[in-house]
């Protein structure tokens, strides 16, 4: 368990909540460990028929905490951040996200493995991979062309620009962007309505609606972990990092 990650079970769903505000919600390893932990553990537990995520205060995640990272690179497929990205991608149970403010980086690409996802209508979208001088992860390099094409997919995680909710519900990231105040609501219905279902028909629905991409997502995710790690390491990302502690902007005029 961690401080920064609250799990509880409420009535057939497990409701996990990201809760370091004070750091947007940055996910350390520690918490990928505690979510991963939490998945993996919903998945054996049958009284537990949905999984909710969502975040607090004004973050869902801002992603990859940058300071742990640097100091805690991902190491392997048993790294917390790896545990977690396979618990999420091959979860038999329903997952449902309710993004209730800033989804950066993984905060928007773990949405790609959730069932079902809303979000706040002023909630932030945005994959800064690039911007970062990493590449996509999560698989979102294969999820995101394939929920919305080359074009729009290019526009998202070349430019790396920050979208909106609207933006996200228009390209299916999302499902539906509603008001703050609905979006606990909204979410916390649709987990109830998937917790009511007959629970094998659904986990084998789920199955068969995954199947196709299912080892294809598993390759994915191991190309872009190893480039993701040789990426952390290279002068281009230290040049963000620095920036970022000194709070500039990188400069990549010197790169070729
Ligand atoms: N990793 C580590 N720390 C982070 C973080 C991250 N991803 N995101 C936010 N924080 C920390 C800030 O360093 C700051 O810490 P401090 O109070 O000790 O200085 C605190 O959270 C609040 O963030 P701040 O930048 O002051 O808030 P803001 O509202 O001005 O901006 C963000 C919020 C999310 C836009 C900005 O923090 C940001 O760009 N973070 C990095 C996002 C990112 O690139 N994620 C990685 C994706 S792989």
């Amino acid at each position: 368990m961690s401080e920064h990650i609250l799990v509880s079970q409420q009535d057939t769903i497990q409701r996990i909540q990201l809760n370091r505000p004070e750091k947007k919600n940055a996910i350390t390893t520690v918490m990928y460990s505690a979510m991963a932990d939490a998945i993996e553990q919903a998945g054996s537990d049958a009284s537990i028929r949905a999984i909710y995520i969502t975040g607090s205060e004004d973050s869902f995640t801002s992603g990859n905490d940058l300071n742990d990272f640097l100091q805690n690179p991902p190491q392997g497929a048993e790294s917390p951040v790896f545990r977690f990205l396979r618990a999420i991608s091959t979860a038999e149970k329903p997952i449902v996200a309710a993004v209730n403010g800033l989804a950066i980086g993984i905060g928007t690409t773990l949405l790609l493995h959730c069932d079902l996802a809303y979000a706040a209508e002023d909630a932030k979208f945005q994959l800064p991979f690039v911007n970062l001088a990493l590449v996509p992860e999560a698989a979102s390099s294969y999820l995101i062309p394939q929920i919305m094409g080359q074009r729009k997919a290019a526009e998202l995680l070349l430019l790396g620009d920050a979208f909106s909710a609207a933006k996200a519900a228009e390209v299916g990231i999302i499902n539906e962007a509603t008001s703050a105040d609905n979006l606990e609501n909204l979410a916390w219905s649709k987990a109830q309505a998937l917790a009511q279902k007959a629970p094998e028909a659904l986990r084998l629905s789920k199955m068969l609606l995954k199947k196709g991409n299912a080892e294809v997502i598993a390759q994915t995710m191991a190309e872009e972990g190893k480039l993701f790690g040789e990426r952390l390491q290279s002068p281009e990302a230290m040049e963000v990092m620095q920036a970022f502690m000194e709070r500039r902007e990188p400069d990549f005029s010197k790169f070729s």
